[in-house]
């Protein structure tokens, strides 16, 4: 990267999201901006139904038909916020990637983790059967899932293999960008820990942008450059990770992090 150039960054401009339907509308997404320059990571925070997954799954346009978005995303300067469905489609994957919430919970059990591997291999690379095998343990080697993992089914696997097999499956394409919402949510303490980092180091080993959804303000801003805080659609708070986390200026995330705090007031 020429260091006079801006970083290439996925940038979210004004972005609204509404849910039409039943005769009522919720606005799960107020006027967001954010931007995710690439080898840093952006932590998004905010309690149950503040929005956090409406936003990640409208990025790479896989919300439910019925949903209106209004704003402008733009992914290393071009936008896609207005690219078609088959336009979109040659994004996803390669460009921008994502681990949707309960990512572990949705692979197919009939198919083990080397076979919905290949599938995306194959569908968005095109790459030929006889290479699949040492491209999908290369993946499992990124994602340190023991190779042994990838001939099992989903239901033999543990819930940290089968994040593991989920960041494998979003690295197929080798994103610029990766989007994931609660990676490490019902996992143990250690484990969370474990894939986390994980993911971290891959962000920064291949340059990739992360942005990373999660409710547990002190996992993202360990792990985050900087922390976005989201409230009823609204981002209320964002900045430096180390400042929003230990100076937060709006009642919100003070609210917050007293809540942590009380949990346990050695956390932070
Ligand atoms: N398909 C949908 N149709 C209508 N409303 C929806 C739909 N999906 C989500 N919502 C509403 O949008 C709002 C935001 O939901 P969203 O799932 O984005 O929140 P979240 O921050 O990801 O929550 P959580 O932390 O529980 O995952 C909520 O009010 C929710 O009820
Ligand atoms: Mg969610």
């Amino acid at each position: 990267m020429n260091g006079n150039a801006p970083p290439v960054s996925l940038d979210i401009r004004d972005w609204s999201v509404t849910y039409a339907g039943g005769g009522r509308q919720v606005h799960a997404v107020k006027n967001c901006s954010l931007s995710v320059a690439r080898g840093k990571i952006v932590g998004l925070v905010g309690e149950s139904g503040s929005g956090k997954s409406t936003l990640l799954m409208s990025v790479p346009k896989l919300l439910p038909a019925g949903a209106v978005t209004s704003g402008r995303i733009f992914c290393a300067g071009q936008e896609i916020s207005c690219l078609g469905e088959e336009e979109i489609n040659r994004w996803r994957w390669r460009r921008v990637a994502l681990i949707p919430q309960g990512a572990m919970n949705s692979f197919t059990p009939h198919l083990t983790i080397e076979r919905h591997i290949y599938e995306v291999l194959e569908c968005h690379l095109g790459i030929p059967r006889q290479d699949r095998a040492e491209k999908a343990a290369e993946l499992a080697a990124m994602a340190e899932l023991e190779r042994d993992a990838l001939y099992r089914y989903p239901h033999e696997l543990s819930g940290g293999q089968k994040q593991r097999a989920a960041l494998a499956l979003a690295l197929a394409c080798a994103p610029d960008f990766l989007l994931a919402d609660e990676p490490t949510t019902a996992l143990d303490v250690i484990t969370q820990k474990d894939v986390l980092e994980t993911i971290a180091s891959l962000v920064r080993e291949r340059g990739m942008g992360l942005l990373l959804v999660t409710h547990d303000l002190p996992l993202a801003a360990a792990a985050s450059d900087s922390l976005v805080v989201m409230k009823d659609g609204e981002f209320v708070e964002q900045g430096p990770s180390r400042e929003v986390s230990h100076s937060p200026r709006h009642p919100y995330t003070r609210k917050l992090v007293a809540a942590i705090m009380d949990m346990d007031g050695e956390r932070r």
